[in-house]
Parts: structure tokens; sequence; C-alpha cells
């Protein structure tokens, strides 16, 4: 039997594809018989990812990218045009922030805005103008865009980059309402803490330990949970699915572990006071009422 390629012959475009999720996903989509272009600004890592990839026998090519210019994206299409002569499926992959000059509101550095806005937003909007007319000519195509949890869920940091991501969910809707006509689905994915290397590089070493300690390790995630979800919105399997945000944060989103800890730390605070008026007690609903 035949092994079942869901991307044969098929052109995907990532940007951000040396390292972490972007990466994962371009590893995904190769494995799926598809044909990829690399897109980072660490052109170094990306040509030896293309190497990698061209050795186990996928095509790949990697383009020197700078997701601040306007000129590199239209360059990169044009470059991804000329290797491969058309574009399937773009994911807009690259994003980020600097959690020193995006801090609180009071703290934040506002200069920082076009560069970040430049890279996670207008790079996301340009990249998917660009490639927008061959889709309608071809009569389908998808775009995956990449929000975060900072969009609906705020932080003490990351203001900017949070606004950002909340941007990206937008636009993602817009596109999907508008060009659906055309064969074309786009929609976005929303991870939680994903452990690529550079988040790694600055969390504390023993976060994972954390997690774990307090049972909660299914709220850490690995890039490779992140592309499932960003192969599944690009196969045939997701057609139906148009203009949505998937979260996929291990469900870190949808809970209210953090009371559980205030509660415990309640229970804590009662047993070592000695008042008979007991923590349990004062916590449950007494239906007997
Ligand atoms: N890792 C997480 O915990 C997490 C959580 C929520 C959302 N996200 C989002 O997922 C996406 C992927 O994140 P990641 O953690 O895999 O990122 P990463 O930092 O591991 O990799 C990002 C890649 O983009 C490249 N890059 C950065 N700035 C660039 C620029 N200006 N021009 C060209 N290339 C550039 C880097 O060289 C790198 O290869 C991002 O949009 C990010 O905001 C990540």
């Amino acid at each position: 039997m035949t092994e079942l390629k869901r991307f044969f012959n098929k052109v995907v475009l990532i940007t951000g594809a040396a390292n972490g999720v972007g990466r994962s996903a371009a590893e995904r989509f190769a494995q799926e018989g598809a044909k990829i272009i690399l897109a980072d600004r660490n052109f170094k890592k990306a040509k030896t990812f293309a190497v990698a990839l061209s050795t186990e026998g996928h095509e790949a090519k990697a383009f020197n990218f700078d997701a601040e210019s306007i000129k590199s994206c239209d360059e990169l299409v044009r470059f991804a045009m000329n290797e491969f002569g058309r574009i399937d499926i773009l994911v807009n992959n690259v994003g980020g922030t600097d959690p020193i000059k995006d801090s609180d509101i009071l703290n934040m550095d506002i200069t920082y805005f076009d560069k970040i806005f430049h890279v996670n937003i207008r790079c996301m909007m340009y990249l998917s103008k660009l490639v927008l007319p061959s889709m309608i000519k071809q009569g389908k195509g998808v775009i995956i865009n990449l929000s975060g949890n900072s969009s609906d869920m705020a932080d003490n940091l990351y203001t900017l980059y949070g606004t950002t991501k909340a941007g990206v969910q937008c636009f993602t809707r817009h596109l999907a309402t508008q060009y659906a006509k055309f064969g074309i689905r786009c929609n976005a994915v929303s991870p939680g803490l994903v452990m690529t290397n550079k988040v790694q590089s600055f969390l504390p070493k023993d976060t994972r330990q954390m997690f774990t300690k307090f049972e909660m390790e299914h709220l850490v995630g690995e890039p490779e949970e992140v592309a499932n979800t960003i192969v599944f919105l690009a196969s045939k399997d997701a057609r139906f699915i148009n203009g949505q945000t998937i979260k996929v944060d291990g469900g870190l989103s949808c809970n209210t572990l953090l009371m559980d800890s205030v509660v415990e730390r309640y229970k804590l605070e009662m047993d070592r006071m000695e008042t008979p008026h007991s923590a349990s007690s004062s916590f449950a609903i007494d239906f007997e009422d």
C-alpha cells in the first residue's frame, strides 16, 4: 500500500522556520510530502535545516528573511514563486517579544511598538496580501497565523505582545470572511507555554519540575504539539474550519488552578492558626442549609 502523503507536492511557506514551532511544522509538512520554503533571519540555521531536509529526500529551500521589512516580504514571495511556482499554504509563524521593553504599561518602551507590530502583525498582513492573488487564481489556499494566550489572558508583562496577538485573531477572521468564496481558509493557532529553546533559555531551569510538583505538567507543551494543529488546520480534514482561533495550551486558558493554590494557601494558614473555623468548612457549600 502506498503511504498516504496529505501534502504531496503542496508548497508551504513558513516564516520563523529555523527554530521552535515553525521548525517543527516544517518537519511535519515535509514528512507529509510538501515542498517547503524556510524563511528566517537566522539564515545559517535555516540553510542547515534545508540541507538536512533535502538529505532526507524532502524538498526545502531557505530564505534570508527580515520580518520587519516590506521589501524582504516582497522578495520572499518572489523567491518562493521562482523556486516552486506556487504557494498553497502560508504559515505566518514568526513572532515574539522582548520582556524588558514589553513590560507593564507604565514601564514599557513605547518606541518598541513599531518593531513588534511589524514583526507580529504587519508581516502577517502583508505576506497574506501578497499570496492572496495567486491563491485566488488557484481557487484554493490555506493561511495559518500564530496568535498566543497573551491575546486574551493578561499578565504583568507582554502588553504590546498580547495586543498584537489579539490583532492576529481579528485579522484572521477578516481574511477568512473576505476570501472564503475563493476557496481560501484562514485560521489562527494560539499556543500556551511551549518549551522552545528560546523559552527555556529565559525560564528558570526547574520550571518543568515546578509544574510537575503541582501536577500541572500537562500545561507545558512542546513545539511539535503546536505543529500538529497547524498541519491539521492546513489539511482537508479541517475544510469546514474557517476564521477560528484554536487554542493549543493543554487547558491553561480554561482552568482556575490558581484558585486551587489560593484555597490551599488559605487552608494552610487556617491550620497554622489552629482556629476552630477550619478552611474546609468555610469553603464547603452546605446543601443542608
Ligand atoms: N513558545 C511559546 O511559548 C509561544 C507561546 C505563544 C505564542 N507563540 C507564538 O508562536 C510563534 C512561534 O514561536 P516560537 O516560540 O516557536 O519562536 P522561536 O523564538 O522559537 O522561533 C522564532 C523564529 O523566528 C525567527 N525570527 C524572529 N524574529 C525574526 C524577524 N524579525 N525576521 C525573521 N525571522 C525572525 C527566529 O530567528 C526564530 O528562528 C510566534 O508567533 C510566537 O509568538 C509562542
